[in-house]
């Protein structure tokens, strides 16, 4: 038994006695035993609020009720399924475990902590937040909640992003994980650092106020400390909407970048702000894109953004009617109406849905 102090060997039964009687946090996965729904649940919560990835788990559920009817379904499908929720290497992982699973294993889904963490896309937080709800097996699960709850309450101040602060607060983490009850115990610190113990905490409402490091020591700004700044990199992506009769042209993105396998309108990225009617002019001449005399510019948008975790997209819409369609073999072309089956990224659909409306206006 490692050594513990008074407040480590509390700090579970305070917990789960929170849990029990005062957190009514209500979510279809809790309680939920099914390894398969466990793992959607976990993998779209990974980097989306609960409030948002409610929708998406309940749309998997019913459009994919088993792993064999995802690994089977279309790609694209699957990808227009995941449309808004980003971060889409996480849809890509889904479908290639859920094919492993369903190919390779008769849809037998892993049951030990080792076999779930070499899933695609299942690191150790995601292995043991299902090795313990599906399973019961004693695995703490180390995300931002809970840093954020054991750096305040115990006052560790080594940075949650180094390796020995990932190391330190993993250790603490399975030190005061009740085996008894790893399911409940993973679901109620979860729920506490998501409901109780926030970014900005309510501190009137919480059952560890009397020994909380943070609270008694005026450290709840400063915990849990971090050693990097993220540095926002700024991309400008001017997408050429080319019209030709009723058709529009898109692609679908294979580079090895971010919105992988998502559709777009043909583009050229630059690193800085230009005018649009500048980038227009350097598409004259250029294989596959604008003749000369074959072109009409209509109009120019607004500009739209869209943070990820570390660029920032801005992007400009350049609506071009062209003569003849340029001869690429890249280019889709398909009816306005069409655009809907297409999984796009979240910047263009509001592009799309701007233009809706104003089509919508103008036909009143
Ligand atoms: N975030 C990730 N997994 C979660 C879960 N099971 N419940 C609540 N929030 C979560």
């Amino acid at each position: 038994m490692p050594r513990t102090s008074k407040n480590q060997q509390d700090f579970a039964t305070n917990l789960l006695k929170w849990h029990q009687e005062k957190n009514d946090r209500k979510m279809p996965w809790k309680g939920e035993r099914d390894p398969y729904r466990i793992w959607l649940s976990e993998i779209i919560l990974q980097q989306t609020r609960v409030e948002q990835g409610l929708r998406y788990y309940n749309h998997f559920i019913e459009t994919y009720p088993d792993v064999h009817t995802l690994a089977n379904a279309p790609e694209d499908q699957v990808f227009k399924s995941w449309e808004g929720l980003g971060y889409y290497s996480r849809c890509r992982n889904l479908i290639a475990s859920a094919r492993k699973i369903s190919k390779e294993r008769g849809g037998r889904f892993p049951e030990t902590y080792g076999e779930i963490l070499t899933l695609k896309g299942v690191g150790p937080y995601t292995a043991a937040a299902i090795s313990s709800f599906a399973f019961n097996l004693p695995h703490a699960v180390v995300d931002g909640n809970v840093f954020r709850v054991l750096s305040r309450i115990f006052g560790i101040s080594t940075p949650i992003d180094s390796t020995e602060g990932k190391a330190e607060f993993t250790a603490l983490a399975n030190q005061l994980l009740n085996v008894k009850e790893p399911a409940l115990y993973n679901q109620a610190i979860m729920d506490f650092g998501a409901v109780i113990c926030k970014p900005v905490p309510l501190c009137e409402q919480c059952v560890f106020r009397d020994s909380c490091h943070a609270f008694l020591n005026s450290e709840i700004q400063l915990l849990p400390v971090k050693e990097k700044k993220i540095r926002m990199r700024k991309r400008w992506f001017y997408y050429i909407v080319l019209r030709h009769g009723d058709a529009v042209a898109v692609r679908q993105r294979n580079e090895k970048d971010i919105w992988q396998q998502l559709f777009e309108f043909p583009m050229v990225e630059l690193d800085m702000e230009h005018d649009p009617r500048e980038v227009t002019t350097t598409l004259i001449g250029k294989k596959g894109m604008l003749n000369e005399t074959g072109y009409e510019l209509i109009t120019t948008s607004a500009t739209y953004k869209q943070q990820l975790s570390h660029q920032m997209i801005i992007g400009q819409f350049i609506e071009i009617r062209v003569k003849n369609k340029p001869n690429n073999a890249d280019f889709l072309w398909v009816s306005p109406s069409e655009l809907k089956q297409f999984a796009f990224p979240r910047l263009i659909n509001h592009y799309l849905e701007a233009l809706e409306e104003l089509t919508m206006a103008n036909s009143q």
